[in-house]
């Protein structure tokens, strides 16, 4: 699976100790930054990897910033992005059985990298359930794409 990550100088710190963590796993990633910890607006790493992951040049995303909301909140206005801001496994992997996530938002205030580790484990592990949920997310996406579910 390749991935695109991104994060505001406020999920630097934890951006980078994930991807140290990805390459452990031997996933691919590529990071559209920021590269330092250097003050950045979160709004512009979160476009930047929604649009590419909406265009499917990369199956899923990762972002980081303080809390996960920022980006979370971002990257939710680009059609086709279901954008999870999860903190506990139990919500990684709900939002990928049932609403098909293809981004996980995290903060770096909030959680230590040792369970942002494990819950990124945990979402990438996990599979769209489809079935019942496919409707209720088929809603999600018309009403991105017409306006009306
Ligand atoms: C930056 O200080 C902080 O506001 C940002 O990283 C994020 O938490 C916003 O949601």
């Amino acid at each position: 699976m390749m991935l695109a990550i991104g994060s505001d100088h406020g999920g630097f710190a934890l951006k980078q100790k994930i991807s140290e963590h990805l390459q452990q796993c031997g996933v691919e990633f590529y990071d559209f930054g920021v590269h330092s910890s250097e003050s950045a607006d979160y709004p512009d790493l979160a476009f930047a990897v929604a649009e590419a992951v909406a265009r499917g040049e990369y199956e899923r995303g990762l972002l980081f910033c303080g809390t996960g909301v920022g980006v979370a909140i971002a990257a939710n206005k680009v059609k086709g992005i279901r954008a999870a801001n999860c903190h506990d496994v139990f919500s990684a992997q709900m939002s990928r059985e049932h609403n098909d996530a293809n981004i996980l938002t995290l903060g770096e205030r909030v959680v230590g990298p040792g369970l942002a580790a494990m819950i990124v484990d945990v979402w990438l592990a996990a599979e769209f359930s489809a079935g019942r949920h496919e409707r209720r997310v088929g809603k999600i996406n018309a009403y991105a794409r017409e306006g009306k579910a």
